[in-house]
């Protein structure tokens, strides 16, 4: 959580400007009455926005689990991401790529339809079948979005695995996934140094159990990148499909358009599967009304595509509007502090969605960046992720969008597939540091621990009470998702339906929600989920860590930062140790996830039951009172590690 003005929305209001409302794509109040007074129908609008190759007959099939929204519905994401747009736009730029070293490509909707058909073919002849998992481990390069778009004009769900994982993260997944197709690079550069991705996927191939069909490996580097049998080099297989074209493959609208991994409270990352007709209907709604995305425009969603927000905001929303969407394989600082504001003017970016943590670097380099460049193509500007403070909020409001551009701060989550509460930015007034209310026709409520709705500006917990397109198959099939509870879960029992978000969160008087960070053993590290589990079960496996607990502790830029603490085996060098744990969290998950801060404890601070008191080592970690540590059975240790801790700052 970001340390300064935890509940921070005071009541300001700050309105849209009219000259934004008369523009914006959802400006009339009435649409939330509308859904109000017509749910599930009005959902309807949101299916309105795709081509269905054949019409849904229900909006919301099953008054309980199994849901399925848009029955009997078929449709192809491909063709509506593509095909559909060749009429009246197929000269217009689609993708528009800004590579890491200053390169920069872009597809026409004609040149798009053109690779997305020829690498569906040649997925198919490498035996590709409708239903295969194909997993994709590529950093921001156009051939991601035609990947994924390829796959799912055969029927084949896609699971992206970011590229920054490790071997082995990818062959969990891969495994998970029963995948046996993978698309990969020979490397791409990183802060100006070459990382040899195709090494990783070699390594992760050989850990796979069970066999990888075919490898495609996309020409990043420029190296001869020797290939081994079932491997193919992408651009030959394109250029050997050349001009030929995949009928899309009619897809029920429950049928999986992709998988994607996350992180929750156990040790294993979670494959979250969301559906073609719901989710995309999803992504195509709050694209439309949340980020006004039109068609003329150029929108920058600055997320990794490996992450959920890319899927949704960078690919498939932006597209399946018929907009142009562009993508950015470098980093915000390189090769100046100035890259993002120089990007924005040099394309004329219209819509602006980034994270919180990026706003605060921002911030902390000045303003005499976004300064030196003209901005005014901006009409909106977004943040997701984490909780926006104030502060960088009304920074953002005033440097980036010059005071004007209504700022939609939007919560939703890998398995919500979509924004789900922020403002209508036609429609709604904003509050700094509260994200909005819950958009129409999307049930939200904060509840206390027996399920209750709070007081205003009371502490409760986020629940989703009604189900929404953008759910994916296993919430929309089984009750599971919120029949399992523990103390710190609300009972749920007062809904036909709910789903506990994980998050804590105070509502106010005019039903905006203001959210606190996350109730579970997840950490947020710059709006990027890791299980505390997860990093720990790595840490228990290096050989000199006797015991290591990972918490979240504060930083500045990133929100949240891992903290491990660890007690080492006798005879364990300390800095040895601490390179040790940092290469085996680079290893098992991936540089993003290494501790900021790897603390030596002589023990972990347990209670008499022997139970690792977490709590204890978070409010350590945080310099937060310590409450009542009467339950310890070794209070000694507390001392220690606040010296420890005093070291290392
Ligand atoms: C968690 C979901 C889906 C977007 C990227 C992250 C936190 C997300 C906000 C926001 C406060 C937010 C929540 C949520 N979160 N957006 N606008 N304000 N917190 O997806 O990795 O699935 O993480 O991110 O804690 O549960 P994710």
């Amino acid at each position: 959580m970001v340390g300064e003005e935890r509940v921070p929305s005071d009541g300001e209001r700050v309105e849209p400007p009219a000259s934004f409302v008369a523009q914006a794509n959802v400006s009339d109040g009435c649409v939330r009455a509308e859904f109000a007074d017509n749910w599930p129908g009005a959902w309807e609008r949101a299916a309105d926005l795709l081509d269905w190759e054949t019409e849904y007959d229900t909006v919301l099939g099953g008054d309980g689990p199994p849901f399925r929204w848009f029955e009997g519905g078929e449709l192809n994401a491909s063709y509506n991401c593509v095909d559909r747009h060749l009429d009246e736009r197929k000269n217009q730029v689609a993708l528009t790529w800004e590579g890491r070293l200053g390169e920069s490509r872009t597809y026409s909707y004609l040149e798009l339809y053109r690779e997305v058909n020829e690498f569906a073919a040649a997925l198919r002849e490498l035996g590709v079948e409708e239903d295969d998992v194909v997993t994709l481990y590529l950093p921001v390069v156009p051939e991601l979005p035609i990947a994924m778009l390829a796959c799912a004009r055969i029927g084949a769900p896609h699971s992206v695995v970011f590229a920054g994982f490790s071997a082995d993260a990818l062959a969990t997944r891969m495994e998970a996934a029963d995948s046996e197709y993978l698309v990969t690079c020979d490397g791409y550069y990183r802060r100006g140094a070459p990382v040899h991705q195709k090494n990783k996927a070699d390594n992760a191939a050989i850990a796979v159990d069970g066999d990888v069909e075919a490898t495609v490996v996309v020409d990043r580097l420029g190296d001869d990148t020797p290939l081994a049998e079932n491997e193919y080099d992408y651009c030959e297989l394109v250029t050997a499909h050349r001009g030929e074209t995949v009928e899309p493959v009619p897809r029920d609208a429950s049928d999986q358009l992709f998988l994607i991994y996350t992180s929750g409270t156990t040790g294993e990352p979670t494959g979250v599967r969301h559906t073609t007709g719901g989710y995309l209907s999803y992504a195509a709604w709050t694209s439309h009304a949340v980020l006004d995305i039109e068609p003329a425009d150029t929108h920058w969603c600055s997320a990794d595509i490996g992450w959920i927000t890319g899927h949704t905001y960078t690919v498939y929303g932006p597209l399946a509007l018929g907009t142009t969407t562009m993508l950015y394989e470098g980093t915000p600082d390189h090769p100046e502090k100035d890259r993002v504001w120089e990007l924005i003017e040099r394309n004329a970016v219209d819509v602006f969605y980034t994270a919180p943590t990026a706003i605060r670097a921002f911030m902390k380099w000045g303003e005499e960046h976004p300064e030196r460049h003209d901005l005014s193509s901006l009409r909106l500007l977004g943040t997701v992720g984490e909780p926006i403070n104030p502060r960088a909020w009304k920074w953002y409001h005033e440097h980036i969008g010059n005071g004007e551009c209504p700022i939609v701060d939007t919560w939703w989550q890998t398995e919500t597939g979509g924004t789900m509460v922020t403002t209508l930015p036609g429609v709604d007034d904003m509050k700094p540091g509260a994200a909005g209310p819950p958009l129409p026709g999307v049930g939200a409520a904060v509840v206390d621990a027996r399920g209750n709705p709070v007081e205003p500006g009371e502490t409760g917990y986020l629940v989703l009470t009604e189900p929404w397109p953008g759910m994916p198959v296993s919430m929309a099939e089984n009750e599971g998702w919120f029949a399992e509870r523990s103390s710190v879960r609300p009972s749920l029992d007062g809904y036909d339906w709910a789903y506990f978000t994980e998050d804590g969160a105070t509502v106010d008087e005019d039903g905006y929600v203001t959210l606190l960070g996350r109730v579970d053993d997840v950490i947020n590290v710059s709006g990027h989920r890791f299980g505390t589990m997860e990093i720990e079960s790595v840490l228990a496996d290096v050989a000199g860590v006797a015991e290591a607990a990972v918490v979240s502790g504060p930083h500045d830029l990133k929100g949240e930062a891992v903290y491990a603490y660890v007690s080492a085996a006798e005879g364990a060098d300390a800095d040895e140790l601490r390179a040790q744990v940092t290469d085996a969290v680079e290893a098992a998950i991936g540089p993003i996830a290494v501790p900021d801060a790897v603390v030596f404890t002589p023990e972990l601070p347990k209670t008499r039951s022997g139970k690792v008191m977490r709590r204890l080592l978070e409010a350590v970690t945080h310099g937060d009172d310590l409450g009542d540590t009467s339950a310890l059975r070794n209070p000694e240790v507390v001392g220690e590690i606040e010296s420890s801790l005093d070291r290392s700052s």
